[in-house]
């Protein structure tokens, strides 16, 4: 077990009844507040009308940075960043998805740098100690944007899409009220339940000696509870249990809870961006056509045991010795989730994505290096991982 410090100071109003102190939670920053919203769901589902309701009522300005991007872009953040300099904003509100939340967090970013530019920040790798506050409100249990201090930002002109992170990128205060994502179509709801558990996969649970055994088995109650309530969700937008336990595990799985002590790798996530950048698919549905490649390709008799556990602990099958056997059956109830399970099409070319771009896409991953993890992978790897997933 590694030494960790562990501080996440997001504040949460978790359920049905809590936006009402959204007024207050403003107040204590400041009046001048930019609200930051995609390309329209928050309007259909009257989420926006509630919001701006509650803050015209309470004497709070509001400025508007609407049409956010699914894989949200650096001009857009951009956008916002101007809105911030030239209103005095006070605040960033994120209404929305991860997108919308990420896109807010680059725009608080960009609106302390003298220029408003968030890609300098992005592409120079810059930790973010100095940002405006943001206020997020969660319609999209996914990314944990809601809750981590990471901003993933798309320049499609580079075919770059980049992690930005900081401590002060971390929302001051979330909310998550389930009923927001009740009108999630179907489509998103299993992107963001596999993106929820790739995040334990992908991050920790596989990425190395992990001694911890209390932290093993949160990240396998987080892995667990997608597979049962994502389904539900699937089939029952309005159930509320399934969507709350979606809402959690979101902000769970990157809130840096079930981080402590472990590893990172992140290998698919790095696999996956890459595919966004390039093709702007979403997230979500990347991350199941990739894990289940990857599981194959770095299985071998070192990986086999935890492979074999996930197979054990997070889908039910029977403990075995022989651990190569219980592992290549953990791939095959990993991939009937994704596929069958969460109905998502399993091949990149179903996407539309052939081999052109792979060998850039597999160097950029691994800038040059190799992904840490349960196996170091390099260029050559990922190339072969794109290659079994076409
Ligand atoms: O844009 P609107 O109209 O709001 O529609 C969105 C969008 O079309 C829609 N949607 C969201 N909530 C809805 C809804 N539609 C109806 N009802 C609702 N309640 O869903 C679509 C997708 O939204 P988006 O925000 O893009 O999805 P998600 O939350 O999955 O965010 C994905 C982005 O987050 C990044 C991804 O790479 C991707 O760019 N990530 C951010 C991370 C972070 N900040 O820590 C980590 C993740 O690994 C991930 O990389
Ligand atoms: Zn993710």
């Amino acid at each position: 077990m590694n030494d960790f410090i562990f501080h996440n100071p997001a504040k949460v109003y978790f359920g049905k009844n809590q936006i009402g102190h959204l007024p207050e939670e403003i107040l204590k920053i400041g009046k001048r507040v930019l609200m930051v919203y995609g390309g329209g769901s928050i309007k259909k589902n009257g989420l926006y009308d509630t919001v701006k309701k509650l803050l015209d009522e309470n004497g709070i300005e509001t400025f508007e940075l609407s049409g956010v991007e699914p894989n949200p872009r650096h001009t857009t953040a951009n956008k916002g960043a101007q809105i911030c300099k030239k209103e005095k904003i006070d605040l960033v509100l994120a209404i929305g998805g991860g997108s919308t939340i990420d896109c807010a967090k680059g725009v608080a970013a960009a609106a302390l740098t003298d220029d408003g530019d968030v890609w300098p920040l992005v592409s120079n790798g810059v930790w973010v100690t100095k940002a405006l506050p943001v206020i997020a409100i969660l319609t999209n249990a996914a990314t944990g944007s809601e809750t981590d201090g990471w901003a993933v930002i798309s320049n499609m002109e580079t075919n770059e899409k980049i992690g930005l992170g900081g401590s002060a990128l971390i929302p001051v205060v979330a909310f998550e009220n389930p009923e927001y994502s009740y009108t999630l179509p179907t489509y998103q709801t299993a992107c963001g339940a596999f993106d929820i558990f790739n995040h334990v996969i992908d991050n920790y649970y596989l990425a190395g000696d992990a001694t911890f055994d209390m932290i093993l088995e949160f990240q396998e109650a987080v892995m667990r509870t997608v597979v049962k309530w994502a389904p539900v969700a699937m089939k029952e937008p309005e159930n509320y249990e399934a969507r709350a336990n979606l809402m959690w595990a979101s902000s769970m799985a990157l809130n840096t809870v079930l981080d402590a002590g472990t590893v990172h790798g992140c290998a698919c996530h790095l696999l996956e961006h890459e595919l966004s950048a390039y093709y702007d698919i979403t997230h979500g549905h990347g991350l199941a056509i990739v894990t289940p490649r990857w599981l194959k390709y770095i299985l071998d008799e070192k990986t086999a045991p935890a492979i074999c556990r996930l197979g054990v602990k997070v889908f039910g099958l029977a403990e075995t010795t022989d651990a190569m056997a219980g592992a290549e059956k953990a791939i095959e109830a990993l991939s009937d989730f994704c596929f069958n399970t969460l109905g998502l099409k399993p091949n990149l070319s179903d996407l539309g994505i052939g081999t052109e771009h792979f060998r850039d896409m597999a160097e950029h991953a691994c800038a040059g290096g190799k992904i840490s993890g349960l196996k170091e992978l390099g260029a050559d790897d990922l190339e072969e991982i794109y290659k079994m997933c076409l």
